[in-house]
């Protein structure tokens, strides 16, 4: 029923949130409020990038999302009153550049591609850090194309952004699946107007400003059941 499955990246394939468990061990602070704080001090200036100059040439504010990255890293330490050393920084940025990925992940995008579906991710992240964590997760056969936002240089949720979907595949917009365990970006691609399956793991509940998405499960492995049915 869909020729393309769009994935995000962070947080939908790969576990951002494991970066708490590295942090406990490098600081005394509660890893999941630490986690969470870095992520939304990441995704906030992703944001203030996009928005302040949102022209079709880029944004001027623009940095790559490992950038970005780092400085949010870099903000919630101060904020936390915590003392980010080199060394502290360094593992936790390579181990960024490594992230897992959630345990369904390849036998998922596997069996969506055995039954004929292209595949494909969309992400804010810059084409080297995808790159390399795909490769260190053995995911790179899973996948059609690997999209980053930098070559526009805005950041999801920029419809600019959604848009690199239709600009590399000759697909149409109704023939596309987004997937994200953001709900902000679960929102914003279901106004772009794409169909979107959330990965609500958390149980969370949806964002107030919208309907609820087309789709939701708790893992990837409910995508094959809900859309292949
Ligand atoms: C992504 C992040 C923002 O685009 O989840 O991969």
């Amino acid at each position: 029923m869909y020729q393309l499955i769009a994935f995000d990246a962070y947080g939908t394939l790969f576990d951002v949130y494991s970066m708490g468990e590295l942090a406990e061990t490098l600081f005394p602070v509660n890893g999941q409020v630490f986690a969470a704080s870095w992520r939304d001090r990441q995704i906030e200036y992703t944001r203030l990038v996009t928005m302040s100059d949102p022209t079709p040439t880029g944004s001027r504010y623009y940095r790559s999302f490992w950038d970005v990255t780092v400085l949010a890293l870099r903000y919630v330490c101060k904020r936390m009153g915590l003392d980010l050393k080199p060394e502290h920084e360094k593992r936790l940025m390579d181990h960024y550049a490594q992230l897992v990925c959630f345990d369904d992940a390849h036998s998922v995008l596997t069996t969506l591609r055995a039954g004929g579906l292209k595949t494909c991710i969309l992400s804010n992240g810059n084409q080297d850090m995808l790159t390399q964590v795909v490769e260190a997760n053995g995911l790179a056969a899973c996948f059609d194309q690997i999209i980053s936002v930098e070559t526009i240089r805005l950041f999801k949720t920029a419809p600019q952004a959604y848009d690199l979907l239709l600009t590399t595949f000759n697909v149409a917009k109704k023939d596309i699946l987004f997937v994200s365990s953001n709900a902000w970006d679960a929102l914003a691609a279901q106004w772009f107007g794409f169909d979107v399956f959330w990965v609500n793991r958390q149980n969370h509940p949806f964002e107030e400003l919208g309907e609820p998405p087309l789709y939701e499960g708790k893992s990837l492995t409910d995508i094959l059941s809900q859309i292949t049915a």
